[in-house]
């Protein structure tokens, strides 16, 4: 047990990411949280919100506009801030009055979704930094944002995948019939099409023909330079979620599934974050043996792909064969009040409090240079 006493917590919100307005109400359930039991007294938490435009300001005004979105237009509360690279500084840079001043931090919680907040780049900020930070390293956030490398990476630890293959813009641009070829060939319609690197559903399309799969790599190639494919999977939607450092692997544990209802087809941003259609069943609706099963295979996945503190694993029960094939690992997944993560935790006797002091601990405990 790291002493907690006056932690200084430098907590990252918004982000220049398709998920930014998500990333703003996960972040004000982390403030809410880290003010209650256990948390309560033991962390001293400067908010640092990223506007879409990337501008970083320090916030300082209430939480319900964190959670809105309004508080960009609360100037009163907002000062421009930086994080210093400098490792003898390990210090936030807040502009005061026209003067920069150091603000010195002991952890950051990057409270933040999708590019630049989940895919390793804040991360390497951190490490330039040497500041310790909740979740995946670098590497791990990477690899999980990068569908593509993340399916290879399945694929060679034996994490059952459904079947996939990918192209570049670059591939399209030269042949694009090439390329429809080459999926046709190795994908049966329905298909699925992903941009590599995205997230929350954008850019993703069902095809079910030569033309809708020509219409949904451009869809796909609006959000990223890579395009994935993959063979539909008619089933259950269910997630796990995991915590803890893979240097001390008994202490990585995976939570039983819940599973997803979602409201349209598949499972889409506004589902998932506005229109409220969209249903969490904890547990999931599977037998006893298909519930360890998958908790089973959540822990694998996330040891496979190097995951570090906490992420979210997520799963195809294949209807009819029962097959359980890992659709992909989110390394911060959302924490609304209706976001699964921290719904499965609770199931295991975590409040939301418990488990962002956990997450944090993790961090503070996690060993340098392992991963
Ligand atoms: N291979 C697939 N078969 C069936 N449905 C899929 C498949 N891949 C994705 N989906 C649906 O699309 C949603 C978003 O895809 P996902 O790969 O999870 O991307 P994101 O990173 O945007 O969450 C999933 O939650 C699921 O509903
Ligand atoms: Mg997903």
């Amino acid at each position: 047990m790291v002493e907690n006493k006056s932690i200084r917590l430098a907590l990252f919100f918004g982000g220049v990411s398709s998920e930014h307005e998500v990333s703003c109400v996960s972040a004000a359930a982390w403030l809410r949280a880290l003010g209650q039991s256990p948390c309560a007294g033991r962390y001293d938490v400067t908010a640092v919100g990223i506007t879409k435009e990337g501008r970083w300001l320090r916030y300082t005004g209430p939480t319900d506009r964190v959670a809105d979105g309004s508080w960009q237009a609360d100037t009163a509360h907002c000062a421009p801030c930086l994080l210093s690279p400098d490792r003898t500084a390990r210090a936030l840079l807040v502009q005061e009055d026209g003067v920069w001043k150091e603000q010195p931090v002991d952890a950051a919680v990057p409270v933040l979704h999708g590019k630049n907040g989940e895919d390793g780049t804040i991360q390497g900020l951190f490490e330039l930094a040497g500041l310790p930070y909740v979740g995946c390293g670098v590497l791990a956030s990477a690899v999980c944002m990068d569908k593509a490398v993340a399916n290879t990476l399945m694929d060679a630890a034996g994490v059952p995948h459904c079947a996939w293959c990918f192209a570049l813009r670059a591939d399209v641009e030269a042949d694009a019939d090439k390329v429809l070829d080459m999926v046709e060939a190795k994908l049966p319609y329905p298909i699925f099409v992903k941009p590599a690197n995205a997230g929350s559903s954008v850019g993703i399309s069902k095809a079910r023909d030569r033309a809708e799969l020509r219409k949904a790599v451009d869809v796909a190639l609006a959000e990223d330079d890579k395009v994935v494919f993959e063979e539909f999977i008619e089933g259950q939607e269910v997630e796990c979620a995991a915590i803890g450092n893979p240097d001390d692997p008994d202490t990585v544990f995976a939570t039983h599934p819940g599973e997803i209802l979602a409201g349209a087809e598949f499972y889409t941003y506004d589902d998932k974050y506005k229109n409220g259609v969209s249903q969490v069943l904890i547990p999931a609706r599977l037998d006893a043996a298909k519930l360890d099963e998958v908790q089973a295979l959540a822990r694998r996945a996330y040891l496979a792909l190097g995951c570090a503190g906490l992420s979210r694993c997520d799963f195809f029960v294949q209807k009819g064969t029962g097959r359980v094939l890992c659709n992909e690992l989110n390394t911060f997944p959302g924490f609304t009040a209706i976001s699964m993560y921290p719904k499965l935790m609770e199931q295991e006797g975590l409040s939301f409090s418990a488990l962002a002091d956990r997450l944090i601990q993790l961090a503070l405990t996690k060993r340098k240079g392992a991963y």
